[in-house]
């Protein structure tokens, strides 16, 4: 077993599970009890279930540019059933789905949580709030005449927390913003703020209220900035961030959840998947900068989480961005904390997923080999049990 706390392996762990939580760890000879049923793992090395922190499940990676205006939020939520059993079977038992439709996200959640289909455990957001013509929420791939505006647009601070107070009254557990523009959206730009420091306090105020935590994507650095003076929990992307941002990020104890994998997806499928030229062009100035920042704010301590942005590429795929956070400057004891017990405490779940103790969620994965001696092992789960059932196991 890989104690991911400290980074080290345990031999022979034996592992109590009373309806889906775990009970006890211990190590040697399993003990007999009447009634238990047993699984034998022998030779196999297991961890907690992984945790991903920037998913959209009902976003498929084939379908980029004007080629989303054709797919209905019910046919997206659709594809996140198939998504979502693609993404537990690679052993991720948690996601933070942020960004999705209409509510498909939330749909999709309670369906997975009342046993109908099988997935992860999903935190969501709903449909994401931002600014008109911004990245998030709204689209800029239709003419005027058209009159398409995003769901949930909300410009000024108390449209912002209407926005928040209209996706909690419908189930999300988070509040997905942006606070700059973005590689894949129409029109926008990465470095470009969105939202006044004002709006984004508004936002953010209003979702703390709530209990609810707020994911800002930021690309530039000054929206970065303006997110962090805001007090948001998370920032997704974090390409261009600075000093101040590193500092700031430091002091608030807001985490980093940095997609480097998906440049290469984006520069290598990415036309044919019909993403436009001019997100090429953005992702061209976004990615190598993005993969020396994250070893810059990783070295100052800046905390992180893994978070792929699954969707843009293929789901199931999510695991590749390990071997990329260890290339660029983790050890691989640090990239299994990102993917687990700091994504528990970035989610507010500290102690009950992304770890293996008491208490715990049974959320147990098993690879072949040592994944501190390797990290990509994890591209090949051959076990995957979440709250104590079975899903895969070869
Ligand atoms: N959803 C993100 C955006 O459109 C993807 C960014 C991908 N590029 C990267 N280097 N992380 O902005």
């Amino acid at each position: 077993m890989v104690d991911v706390k400290r980074g080290a392996l345990v031999n022979d762990p034996v592992i109590t599970i009373v309806d889906g939580v775990i009970e006890s760890v211990s190590t040697g000879e399993a003990p007999q009890i009447e009634d238990a049923s047993y699984v034998d793992l022998a030779g196999k090395t297991i961890l907690p279930g992984l945790i991903d922190m920037h998913v959209h499940l009902t976003s498929d990676s084939d379908m980029h540019g004007y080629r989303r205006l054709a797919i209905s939020d019910e046919r997206a939520t659709i594809t996140g059933v198939v998504n979502a059993k693609t993404t537990l079977m690679a052993g991720f038992t948690t996601v933070r789905n942020v960004g999705a439709g209409s509510f498909g996200d939330v749909a999709l959640r309670d369906a997975i949580n009342e046993g109908d289909i099988p997935g992860p455990r999903m935190f969501v957001s709903g449909p994401p709030i931002g600014i008109t013509g911004g990245h998030c929420s709204d689209n800029n791939l239709l003419p005027p005449e058209y009159e398409a505006v995003g769901e949930n647009v909300a410009d000024g601070p108390w449209a912002a927390r209407a926005a928040v107070r209209k996706n909690r009254k419908f189930g999300v557990d988070v509040i997905k913003t942006c606070s700059t523009g973005g590689v894949l959206s129409k029109g926008t730009k990465v470095g470009a703020p969105q939202y006044t420091i004002e709006e984004l306090t508004a936002l953010t105020e209003e979702a703390h209220s709530h209990g609810l935590k707020v994911a800002s994507h930021a690309h530039g650095s000054e929206g970065i900035v303006n997110a962090l003076k805001a007090g948001v929990d998370t920032i997704e992307h974090a390409s261009f961030i600075d000093d101040e941002g590193i500092r700031l990020a430091k002091e608030t104890g807001a985490y980093l959840s940095m997609d480097i994998y998906v440049t290469e997806f984006i520069l290598g499928e990415g036309e044919k998947a019909g993403i436009l030229p001019e997100s090429l062009d953005k992702e061209r100035m976004t990615g190598k900068t993005q993969r020396d920042n994250f070893r810059k704010a990783h070295e100052a301590g800046v905390k992180m989480v893994l978070g792929t942005d699954a969707g843009v590429y293929p789901h199931g795929d999510n695991a590749r961005q390990l071997s990329r956070m260890v290339r660029f400057g983790m050890t691989s004891a640090e990239a299994l904390r990102a993917a687990t017990s700091n994504a528990a405490d970035a989610l507010g779940q500290t102690g009950m997923v992304g770890i293996i103790a008491p208490k715990a969620s049974a959320d147990i994965i098993a690879v072949n080999g040592n994944p501190l001696a390797d990290i990509s092992l994890l591209e090949n789960v051959s076990f995957v049990m979440k709250q104590g059932a079975v899903h895969k196991s070869e």
